[in-house]
């Protein structure tokens, strides 16, 4: 009741994430992709909006709606949304990685339809770039939010992932806990400490991802 009297904890901020897989093409009609939904790329979004902020978000192939109040960019592969994110940062204050960003993809890419032909099949992959490495490791980064999903050590992965990337924050998960489903389980990772939240609806979680990271923005400007 009266929410819009409370003041908003990310009013006039500019937040950019990026949500969703990203998929990587072999040929005209196959690709690399994987299992990401979305939904708590586009959860944390409005999560945003709701706080207050100007959203901007690089979606890769999904089909949900987008949150009421968010700035969409479609693309598909991770260079894409590298080239996407990029063109989006300035003057950005907080950057959010969520998406799947796929590590490999094919080297050749075939312009025709691979015919099969009975013998194994060798795809050759090279390494994608790190978005959320490269922009945190700029002089003008913004304050940077990633996330790790892990299927197994979640607090070394999470805690590491912080550390390599200068993350101010790291939201860290066990894959058995939230991909594609409606909830999730989360720990928060900062320089402060590791905080578990306990499972929720993805918008639940994302308000809470919101206030913790609200809360560091203050110890960031000030
Ligand atoms: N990320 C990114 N660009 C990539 C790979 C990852 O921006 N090419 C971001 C993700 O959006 C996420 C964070 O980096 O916020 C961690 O992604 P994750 O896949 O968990 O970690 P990696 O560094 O790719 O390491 P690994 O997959 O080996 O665990
Ligand atoms: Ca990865």
């Amino acid at each position: 009741l009266f929410a819009y009297l409370q003041p908003k904890s990310l009013a006039g901020k500019r937040v950019l994430l990026t949500a969703g897989p990203t998929f990587e093409p072999i040929d005209p009609v196959r690709g690399l992709t994987n299992s990401s939904s979305g939904k708590m790329g586009f959860a944390l979004a409005q999560a945003c909006v709701e706080a207050g902020a100007a959203v901007t978000m690089i979606a890769g192939p999904v089909t949900l709606p987008t949150p009421r109040g968010v700035r969409r960019v479609d693309v598909q592969t991770s260079a894409q949304m590298r080239e996407a994110t990029l063109r989006n940062l300035p003057g950005q204050d907080v950057f959010i990685g969520v998406a799947a960003v796929a590590d490999y993809r094919p080297k050749m890419v075939s312009a025709e339809k691979i015919k099969k032909s009975g013998e194994p099949l060798t795809l050759v992959l090279e390494c994608t770039s790190d978005i959320l490495g490269e922009i945190a490791a700029r002089p003008d980064a913004p304050l940077c939010v990633g996330f790790a999903a892990e299927s197994q050590h979640l607090e070394t992965y999470a805690e590491s992932k912080r550390k390599a990337k200068n993350l101010a924050l790291v939201v860290g998960n066990l894959v058995q806990d939230g991909l594609g489903g409606e909830t999730n389980r989360v720990t928060l990772f900062d320089a402060t400490g590791a905080y578990p939240l306990p499972p929720a609806k993805k918008i639940i979680v994302a308000r809470c991802i919101v206030a913790h990271l609200a809360s560091l923005m203050e110890k960031f400007d000030g």
